[in-house]
């Protein structure tokens, strides 16, 4: 299936919103939430579209106090997974970015996303109980790609 990832548009974010609301639940993100990442111009934003139509969209910052990029938010419109847009989406984010550390946090139950993560570098660093508002925890999971490295 072919895709395409580009940089999310502001017309990219009601989709977003109804993605995010399909995707985690309770756990889902406002529109206020919303407003903000697609305001803030240090929040890097991807939307993946397949044959034009809004398919996935990921979000991610960096963070100073942590010196490492967040990965926010990443979800693919159901019909659509499992086609690698989930990877492309995560590896735009990535690249978005000159630092060489990145982190997240992922419901311990969700195990597709996990599978993601592991399969491109990520381990688990820690576990916050009862982070998310549907009662799971939540793994912290690390990357330094080292970008410097030859
Ligand atoms: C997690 C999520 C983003 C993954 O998106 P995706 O587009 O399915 O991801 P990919 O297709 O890149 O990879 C998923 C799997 O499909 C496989 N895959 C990739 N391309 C494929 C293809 N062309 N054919 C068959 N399988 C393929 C990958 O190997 C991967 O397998 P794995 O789970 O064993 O690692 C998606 O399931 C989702 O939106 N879930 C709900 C929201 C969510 O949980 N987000 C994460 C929050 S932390």
């Amino acid at each position: 299936m072919c895709f395409e990832i580009r940089k999310a548009v502001p017309r990219d974010l009601h989709a977003a919103l109804q993605l995010d609301k399909e995707a985690f639940g309770v756990d889902a993100w406002s529109i206020l939430d919303y407003a903000g990442v697609f305001s803030f111009r240090g929040i890097k934003k991807f939307t993946a579209l397949v044959g034009g139509k809004f398919a996935g969209f990921a979000a991610a910052e960096y963070d100073a106090g942590r010196k490492a990029v967040c990965l926010m938010t990443l979800a693919v419109r159901p019909e659509f997974r499992k086609k690698g847009i989930g990877t492309a989406l995560l590896k735009r984010c990535e690249e978005a970015f000159t630092q060489t550390k990145y982190f997240l946090t992922v419901d311990c139950e969700n195990r597709s996303a996990i599978c993601l993560y592991e399969h491109n570098g990520y381990r688990q660093t820690g576990v916050i109980h009862a982070y998310y508002l549907n009662g799971h925890d939540a793994f912290e999971m690390e990357k330094d790609t080292d970008k410097c490295r030859i």
